[in-house]
């Protein structure tokens, strides 16, 4: 109980209730394996005294984990750490048609050495809509594969073969093909980003690139820090690999820098993730007179940025945003982009412009993770870029999912009650509500999916737990009738429950 209570600093002055600091507490030591699975927690009464707190604040901790899932709480038999793994046996999956008998089969969960958080459920329960057609779907933050170029890349492709046979099937340069390259750099140029094609690395999805980037720049225990809300499947990568993961808050203008400054005195950080431009899942820029005192703090606390430029080139409505590595004198920011959310994902193609001296490593580090990316989708994709073939498709799209946004947009000021409150991006694929003060996000997505609709609820986004009135809705997998429908689905489900708390009408989507 003693190495436990200093792992869990109570505040009492904070706004953050007392069991959830203590949940929280108590999560991020199972997220950083520090609590293994099947550990017992100490009884509620003993942690109770020792904290200095309420036992009934630890008792409704102790809900809110098992809530979430990682926990097990036994009546009678005390609390205990969750194991992290989906095991065969867990699922009441037969492995293969030899398997033994349960207590028989080898002991996977004992020597995995890894860590890949299942988040207690949470993505399960998310996922469960995926396969039900006919569903209305405001989940996920992909572009709509209806609008995939499949023509148009069939004839590239061809030319790619006519060009150079079958040296484009060939492994290919670990840092990507020269071609590519270029295209990226004269893009990234119009953007207001000087860079040589020698700095730019290609990768298999700016996903990839954040697994390179962790792999170099943080070790196990270290503390990165990310968006709160953010990009779910960022942080979690992260917490796989072993690193501590800091949600510093998010407001209207984006990453707020007075919590990102209190953060980075807590804590050495290894690195900032951001994603300035329609950030996933609040579809919120940072305001740009935030760039240059952000990138003085970092420079301060000598703390690297990784700026996740993945969808910042789907403007609807007015400028494209600055790139915070446009402002970038000391080269400390390191960009990362993708082809996944302008054109399609399925190639896999991402890219990343990093200072010499760690581009030298990630190209090491890239060619022994997988050698290359595929030859023949780089000269595909250089082709279809030198073609003109991308700007033209993203004129096309914007346009559609311009017209999406304004969709929902319109019909949210139309359904929603006036307790309810959303961001109005103006670009991206996501956007985020905040639900009346009595609803729960998971409550509602079960109601909805009952009706058909399905989205993501807030709590996926929040590092450090809570995020329950919250939820994130895509607006660009969907034509507009089923949009509108949708929205008049979750309006109606939320009008019938929020009767009863007019009064409190929170004013922004954040506080
Ligand atoms: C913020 C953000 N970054 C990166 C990615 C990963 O994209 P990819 O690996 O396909 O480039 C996603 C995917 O949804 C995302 O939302």
């Amino acid at each position: 109980v003693e190495t436990l209570t200093l792992s869990l600093p109570i505040d009492s002055d904070s706004s953050v209730p007392v069991p959830r600091q203590v949940a929280d507490g108590l999560r991020l030591l199972i997220a950083d394996g520090e609590l293994t699975p099947g550990a017992k927690l100490p009884p509620s009464r003993a942690l109770a005294k020792a904290l200095g707190i309420p036992r009934r604040a630890v008792v409704q901790a102790f809900e809110i984990l098992a809530h979430d899932g990682w926990v097990d709480a036994g009546v009678g038999r005390g609390t205990f750490v969750r194991s992290r793994f989906e095991t065969g046996a867990r699922s009441g999956a037969s492995l293969s048609v030899n398997s033994a008998d349960a207590s028989d089969r080898f002991a996977w969960d004992q020597v995995i050495a890894g860590r890949v958080a299942d988040d207690g459920g949470m993505w399960r329960t998310a996922r469960q809509g995926g396969d039900q057609q006919n569903w209305i779907r405001f989940t996920g933050a992909t572009a709509d594969p209806a609008l995939f170029p499949t023509e148009e890349l069939r004839a590239i492709v061809d030319e790619v073969f006519v060009r150079h046979g079958s040296q484009a099937l060939d492994y290919g340069p670990p840092e990507g093909l020269a071609s590519l390259r270029e295209v990226l750099a004269d893009r990234l140029a119009a953007r207001g980003v000087d860079v040589s094609p020698e700095q730019v690395l290609i990768v298999n999805g700016s996903q990839q690139g954040l697994d390179l980037l962790l792999r170099l720049l943080v070790v196990r225990g270290e503390t990165v820090f990310v968006e709160e809300p953010g990009y779910a499947n960022g942080f979690r990568l992260f917490r796989a690999a072993g690193a501590r993961v800091v949600g510093v808050p998010m407001d209207e203008s984006g990453l707020s820098l007075p919590r990102l400054e209190e953060a980075c005195r807590r804590d050495a950080g290894r690195f900032l993730y951001t994603v300035p431009a329609f950030q996933n899942p609040t579809g919120i820029c940072l305001d740009e007179e935030r760039i240059e005192p952000l990138l003085a703090l970092a420079r301060r606390h000598s703390l690297p940025i990784i700026e996740d430029h993945f969808d910042g080139d789907l403007v609807y409505d007015g400028e494209a945003p600055r790139l915070v590595k446009s402002f970038d004198r000391h080269d400390q920011v390191i960009l990362l982009g993708s082809f996944s959310k302008i054109l399609f994902p399925g190639l896999r193609l991402g890219w990343l412009v990093a200072p010499p001296p760690l581009l030298a490593a990630l190209r090491e580090l890239k060619g022994l993770a997988d050698f290359s990316s595929g030859l023949l989708a780089q000269h595909a994709l250089a082709l279809y870029c030198q073609r003109g073939l991308l700007d033209r498709h993203l004129e096309r799209t914007r346009k559609i999912y311009g017209d999406r946004l304004r969709a929902m947009l319109d019909a949210l000021a139309r359904e929603m009650p006036p307790e309810v409150s959303w961001t109005r991006p103006r670009g991206g694929l996501t956007l985020w509500l905040r639900l009346p003060p009595n609803v729960d996000a998971w409550d509602l997505l079960a109601r909805a999916r009952a009706e058909g609709v399905d989205f993501s609820p807030g709590p996926l986004f929040f590092p450090s737990g809570g995020g329950r009135e919250f939820i994130r809705l895509g607006f660009v997998r969907e034509p507009v009738e089923n949009i509108e429908r949708g929205i008049r689905v979750l309006g109606q489900l939320l009008a019938a429950q929020s009767l009863t708390e007019r009064a409190k009408v929170p004013s922004s989507p954040f506080f």
